[in-house]
């Protein structure tokens, strides 16, 4: 099939090369001349695992193909994908300015029957909204053409892309055409081999779902990090009580694990304009402020800990921080539990040394040239002078680690841990102090 997808980023970038990747013909299109240019020559604008080596068999076989001009890419494609941004709005919902453009230029330009898939995550009732954006630019053209609107929310998490696209849990769909069925069908019958993962719902349905589904993994997060903060307080390891829940099939251990607070460019983002969406019709959705705050708060709790093991004035201190990306196997840091940190470290006159096995050039670009930021090289240049050491990210390299020579490496013995990576008898043996998320020996 012909395909073309909207906006060569994240989402975009992993959908057409999967695509392409089963045989479809896709054409990607980006505004940002310079990343189609590179695009062109192989280089990724994001670190992804597997998804250059993809990409660039793809390219190189000719069936995946990135341009900047928008009328090739209405002419391309009978599937249209919208793939573009949807940054958070001042009062948090979602800015559908790049959305409505693209849905414009495909009005302005099809010539025969497309199908338009959204692809972003869009507020309920966006369907609408591309379909009557497109139905004006067609009439301002004072042309008649058939074309349908469908949603298709994308489900990938940062690091795990290539396997979540091509081995999705389900295929979500929100359509009220049979011919739209027939053809996203075909679309993804390459993916859909083992058993039909093709959910077909009502559009609006799709485009909840979306929002539904990150709310809920964001809730479960704020709930274990409230019941974190609950057992330092009583005295309880939080660890053992993951475990003890998780245990239950209804529960589940999947994403009940306490830390510093969810980030990334999806939680945040989506609990957000999901409230501004309830809070439009009507309903103050306080569970999902609630999610909210609570992370906000927890995005505190690492510099609040070292101010208990350092001293409430931080002026002078030097902390060494492990991991800057809001999660292991990618360079994002978009609202990092890390920038929470250093911001406030920053603020209290700290100075921060930092390592992380992929993020370093990204909070270069973040921070610039600052006195107070050390861009370390290796976790060992790290923690080289350091008072104390904070974990933010759990990358895998980061689960072990010789105690007994950090001990000899910092100034205080203290190891903030703001993903629970150790066993705290193992770093107490060692003569240093842990502080970790919900559990009782960080009291
Ligand atoms: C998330 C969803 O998991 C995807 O299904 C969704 O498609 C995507 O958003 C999106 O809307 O595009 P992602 O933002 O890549 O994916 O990251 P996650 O792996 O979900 O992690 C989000 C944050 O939650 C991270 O900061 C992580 O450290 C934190 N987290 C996760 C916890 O603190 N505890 C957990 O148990 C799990």
């Amino acid at each position: 099939m012909k395909i073309t997808v909207f906006g060569s980023g994240y989402v975009g970038l992993v959908t057409g090369t999967c695509l392409a990747d089963v045989g479809h013909d896709v054409l990607c299109i980006d505004v940002d001349q310079a990343k189609i240019e590179g695009l062109n020559q192989g280089v990724l604008p994001i670190y992804e695992p597997g998804l250059g080596a993809m990409l660039k068999r793809n390219h190189s076989e000719g069936r995946l193909q990135f341009s900047t001009s928008a009328e090739r890419g209405v002419e391309h494609g009978q599937l249209q994908f919208i793939a573009v941004g949807t940054p958070p709005d001042d009062d948090g919902s979602a800015d559908l300015r790049h959305v409505l453009a693209v849905a414009r230029t495909i009005g302005s330009h099809m010539t025969g029957y497309k199908v338009v898939v959204d692809k972003s995550t869009v507020p309920v009732g966006t369907a609408d909204k591309v379909r009557r954006e497109i139905a004006t630019a067609l009439a301002a053209r004072q042309t008649e053409l058939e074309f349908d609107v469908c949603s298709n929310p994308e489900f990938l998490k940062e690091g795990a892309a290539i396997e979540d696209f091509t081995k999705a849990a389900r295929i979500v769909i929100g359509t009220d055409s049979e011919r739209v069925r027939g053809l996203m069908r075909e679309c993804y019958s390459p993916y859909n081999r083992n058993r039909d993962k093709l959910m077909f719902m009502d559009l609006r349905a799709a485009e909840l779902t979306k929002y539904a589904a990150n709310a809920m993994l964001a809730t479960k997060i704020s709930f274990m990090n409230e019941l974190a903060q609950l057992a330092e307080r009583l005295g309880v390891d939080i660890e053992q009580v993951r475990q003890g829940i998780g245990s239950d099939p209804r529960i589940g251990y999947h994403f009940i694990y306490p830390g510093c607070g969810y980030g990334g460019s999806c939680f945040p983002k989506d609990v957000k304009a999901l409230t501004r969406t309830a809070l439009d019709a009507g309903h103050d959705a306080p569970l999902l402020n609630a999610v909210e705050q609570v992370n906000q708060r927890q995005k505190q709790t690492l510099f609040h800990k070292l101010q208990q093991g350092l001293g409430n004035n931080l002026r002078g201190k030097r902390i060494a921080i492990w991991g800057l990306a809001f999660k292991p196997n990618t360079d994002d840091m978009r609202e990092a539990p890390s920038r929470s940190l250093m911001e406030a470290l920053w603020d209290a006159g700290a100075s921060v040394s930092v390592y992380d096995p992929e993020a370093l050039n990204e909070c270069h670009r973040i921070y610039g040239k600052r006195t107070d930021l050390n861009l370390a090289a290796t976790r060992e240049l790290a923690v080289e002078d350091a008072d104390a050491l904070v974990i933010c990210t759990e990358w895998k390299a980061f689960r072990t680690l010789d105690f007994a020579w950090l001990k000899t490496q910092l100034r205080t013995p203290l190891i903030v841990d703001g993903r629970n990576l150790y066993a705290p008898q193992d770093v107490h043996r060692a003569g240093l102090a842990y502080y970790a998320v919900g559990r009782g020996d960080s009291l």
